[in-house]
């Protein structure tokens, strides 16, 4: 069967390169993709967001299974046109995304039904916001209600720190009408995990364990980003909080949003962090993670295509992972995440041994040289026996490459080894 992935980051580039390795699939399609994506699908010149084209192309090229990366496109409804048009797409409707697109629908949804999560309350009024943080208790969480590109949070160590965020989303529209209305949050203090599952209605099989490092700067310092790197497994999670972690958090949400109308399709993932009251929700998200995806996928060893087509037929399906760990470091452009600059040129050895690399923000020139677009640009990973090893080898490898123009944290991976 042909397959066709929705997206053009280092989440998108792991994805193919897994469905690639199907015994069921014969061509993996990607849109728009980048350049470095080569190696495990052909690129389909379409945007994101250019919904009817994506649509057309499906049926001519007879697509029988779409999966879908970011999240704009998942809130914008792709899934229902590809349904509506009688194309299989692994990925949530419109109305489920919204666990993910509007942040106090998620916070709705998990008080209805009991699922833990930090208190908070939602302003669309600077005073009437302002108030409220006076009487709150430092470190508090401000929150964008829509999507912003992970960057729509700030935790904030001060209440000047507070203060300005708040201004900045409801007066000065800093993130347009994602942030016309903010939550106010809780701020949870523990260990914070990424755990994701597949899910089809209230059939949910998780995923293993993955931790991004979310700031920008060594010791997790900084300001919020997409990701900076990740890793797999996730020993100071033990199995005991994951399993709770499914029975309070995953399940119920699947079936919570089943109740609720909006059977969910796809992956479900939840941003978590270990509190002395157990696991809690600090956010949903309706697709892969990125860069967990890119530590993940290639630790699984069942082939994912195989899974979510019986998954998507109502089961049974189990999921079998390797016992190596996996690590990986996000290379982006300096400045990164403000705004981007310039491009600079890639000088990337062909062979970098049994390390992954994964592409994100590349595009390529008429000789083929690759030049950096946007802020994170590739992410290097490796397997190893344990984390350290699997530390070592992609640090190793990062230290004799010429990166000018780029960074990259030292440390991914401090949490885990000591
Ligand atoms: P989010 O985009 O909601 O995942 O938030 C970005 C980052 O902010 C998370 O990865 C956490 O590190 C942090 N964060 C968000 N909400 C909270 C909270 N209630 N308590 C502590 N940290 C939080
Ligand atoms: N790594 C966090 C995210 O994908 O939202």
């Amino acid at each position: 069967m042909k397959v066709l992935v929705i997206g053009r980051g280092g989440r998108e580039h792991s994805l193919c390169e897994k469905i690639k390795s199907s015994h069921l699939v014969s061509k993996v399609f990607v849109a728009p993709g980048n350049p470095g994506m080569a190696n495990v699908a052909e690129q389909v010149a379409i945007n994101e967001g250019d919904h009817e084209q994506l649509v057309s192309f499906a049926h001519g090229q007879k697509i029988s299974l779409v999966f879908i990366g970011p999240e704009q496109p998942l809130v914008e409804g792709l899934t229902d046109r590809f349904s509506e048009a009688g194309i299989k797409v692994f990925a949530p409707s419109q109305k489920a995304a919204e666990i993910e697109g509007s942040k106090t629908y998620a916070k709705e949804l998990m008080i209805k039904y009991g699922i833990p999560t930090a208190d908070y309350k939602v302003f669309r009024e600077f005073a009437e916001a302002k108030a409220y943080l006076d009487q709150c208790q430092i470190p508090i969480v401000i929150k964008a209600d829509g999507l912003a590109a992970g960057k729509g949070v700030v935790v904030a160590e001060t209440r000047a720190e507070a203060e300005e965020a708040l201004r900045e989303m409801l007066l000065d529209e800093k993130f347009g009408s994602a942030s016309s209305k903010v939550i106010i949050e809780e701020f949870l203090d523990g260990e914070e995990f990424s755990f994701m599952a597949l899910v089809h209605g209230d059939l949910v099989i998780p995923l293993d364990v993955a931790q991004d490092h979310k700031r920008a700067f060594d010791g997790d310092a900084g300001p919020n980003t997409g990701g900076m790197g990740s890793y797999s497994p996730v020993p100071q999670i033990s199995k005991d909080v994951l399993d709770t972690a499914i029975e309070t958090i995953l399940r119920p949400t699947a079936e919570a949003l089943l109740k609720e109308g909006r059977s969910f399709t796809g992956i479900l993932y939840a941003g978590l962090i270990l509190t002395s009251g157990g696991p809690k929700v600090i956010e949903f998200n309706a697709r892969f993670g990125d860069p967990e995806t890119q530590v993940l996928l290639p630790r699984l060893k069942s082939d994912l295509v195989d899974v979510v087509v019986r998954l998507m037929q109502g089961g049974p399906v189990e999921l079998s992972w390797s016992n190596q760990a996996m690590l990986g470091v996000v290379v982006a452009r300096e400045g990164y995440p403000e705004e981007s600059r310039e491009g600079v040129q890639l000088d990337l050895p062909n062979d970098l041994g049994d390390l992954h690399l994964y592409y994100s923000g590349v595009i390529s020139d008429a000789e083929g040289n690759f030049t950096s677009s946007g802020g994170r640009i590739f992410l290097l990973a490796a397997l190893g026996d344990d984390l350290e090893e699997a530390q070592n080898k992609v640090y190793d490898c990062l230290n004799t490459l010429k990166l000018p123009g780029l960074f990259h944290r030292n440390d991914i991976g401090f949490r885990a080894i000591k």
